[in-house]
């Protein structure tokens, strides 16, 4: 797919942020932990959730579909997620941790997903073999089993969100108490475990460095409403002040967009702050910042390309420093396309601001990649053609039509 995007932009108006992609994918795949119904409002239609959706359905569950309401129900039927739909996207793994604890044996394919460097799973590996799993692989499949597990220490040498998340799934129906030390802080992880004791598990302190995880023997049925996507709400606040606009971004938790919004108004746009909205403007310069992403609350890898787009015209050299991925700089040759003068060394981009990027042709390599792109273009001058622009359909609802109605002018070729 490509998208065809006029510059020079100016964005204007309201704009609803969806349901948080990173949080309902846990979530979709704890529905499985449950023995009664599930009920999920508000899912943003998305290529990753379908895809999450598919593999529930194939692993026998019922899953009837209301407009943006989905109702799941039934145990798994057996222990093998299909191959193929898994390689498709990372958070596929995140069947790993509820398929162990309700099958007590789970086969499943390493996992897809973006290209944003080697993103290896063993954190989630060592947690299941702390729970009591034997763990081997074969074929690009792992294999666990476990009869029951059992609660234990588990320290992560960094606080992954997805190990995080696939342990406290796997220890919630666990015999006696997990401590998950080194945890990630992330609000999808904290939604994550409401998501759980709404379905009458007992994990406390999700949102500290270490959660504590009571196993409970059977979970029942809920309805939930996850959170908002707060990396949708910041791309389109950098798109705001990208184009030197006026926006008002609704459902959106303030708290959750700090070191975003730290960030843009350091680079001299204006933000104001309201309850479940915020609203971006910019009309001065952009001034140049330096940033270093961070797990939360520090700032977010999923903004860092975001960012780098809009920075591109700042007035002086900004420096940006990816400490989470260790390869996250794909959007640079695209962005270099542009017009854009931009040196990499290691983990460390160094941006000097020109007055204006120029359209071209370029490529989305990943999804944010993707979304940068898209900023990049909506300020730049001229036309701009995003190949490959699937990626970013595949994170961000109805992405086209929010920044059309905003005054913005992109069109599916
Ligand atoms: C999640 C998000 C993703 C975000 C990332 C970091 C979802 C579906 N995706 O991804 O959008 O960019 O958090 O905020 O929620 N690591 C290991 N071993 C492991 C697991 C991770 O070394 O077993 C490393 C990774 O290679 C990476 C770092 O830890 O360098 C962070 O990864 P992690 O927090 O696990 O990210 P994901 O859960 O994959």
């Amino acid at each position: 797919m490509k998208m065809l995007v006029s510059g020079s932009a100016r964005l204007q108006g309201q704009i609803v942020v969806s349901t948080s992609k990173n949080a309902i994918l846990p979530i979709l795949a704890a529905s499985m932990l449950s023995s009664g119904t599930v009920i999920v409002r508000q899912i943003p239609l998305i290529r990753d959730v379908h895809i999450i959706l598919a593999l529930l359905h194939q692993m026998g569950l019922k899953v009837d579909h209301d407009q943006d309401r989905i109702a799941i129900s039934g145990s798994p039927q057996h222990h093998v997620p299909d191959y193929e739909l898994c390689r498709q996207i990372r958070a596929s793994f995140l069947l790993m941790g509820p398929l162990l604890a309700r099958c007590g044996q789970v086969q499943i394919s390493l996992p897809g997903g973006c290209a944003i460097g080697t993103r290896p799973i063993d954190l989630h590996l060592k947690g299941f073999e702390a729970l009591g799993a034997s763990i081997t692989m074969s074929g690009g499949c792992v294999n666990a089993a476990a009869r029951r597990l059992t609660g234990t220490h588990v320290y992560l040498d960094f606080p992954s969100v997805g190990a995080t998340e696939n342990i406290m799934m796997a220890a919630a129906l666990a015999r006696g108490t997990t401590y998950i030390e080194n945890a990630a802080l992330e609000p999808e992880v904290v939604d994550l475990a409401g998501f759980i004791n709404s379905m009458g598990g007992r994990v406390s302190s999700a949102g500290s460095n270490v959660i504590k995880v009571d196993g409970v023997s059977s979970l029942g049925g809920t309805t939930y409403t996850p959170i908002p996507d707060r990396i949708e709400a910041g791309t389109y606040m950098v798109a705001a002040a990208a184009c030197g606009g006026d926006v008002l971004i609704n459902n959106v938790i303030p708290e959750h967009i700090k070191a975003t919004t730290a960030k843009l108004l350091e680079s001299g746009a204006k933000i104001e702050e309201q309850a479940d909205a915020v609203r971006v403007s910019r009309w001065q310069e952009i001034r140049p910042v330096y940033i270093k992403t961070l797990p939360y609350p520090g700032f977010p890898t999923d903004m860092q390309a975001q960012f780098m787009a809009y920075l591109c015209s700042a007035r002086g050299s900004s420096i940006i420093t990816e400490s989470v991925f260790e390869n996250r700089f794909m959007h640079v040759n695209q962005l270099l396309r542009m017009g854009a003068q931009i040196i990499t060394e290691g983990r460390t981009a160094v941006v000097r601001g020109i007055p204006q990027l120029s359209g071209t042709t370029v490529k989305a390599t990943d999804l944010r990649a993707g979304a940068a792109l898209l900023i990049a273009a909506m300020a730049a001058s001229g036309e701009t053609i995003i190949e490959e622009s699937e990626h970013i359909d595949r994170g961000y609802e109805n992405i086209v039509s929010k920044l059309n109605h905003l005054g913005a002018k992109i069109y599916y070729l």
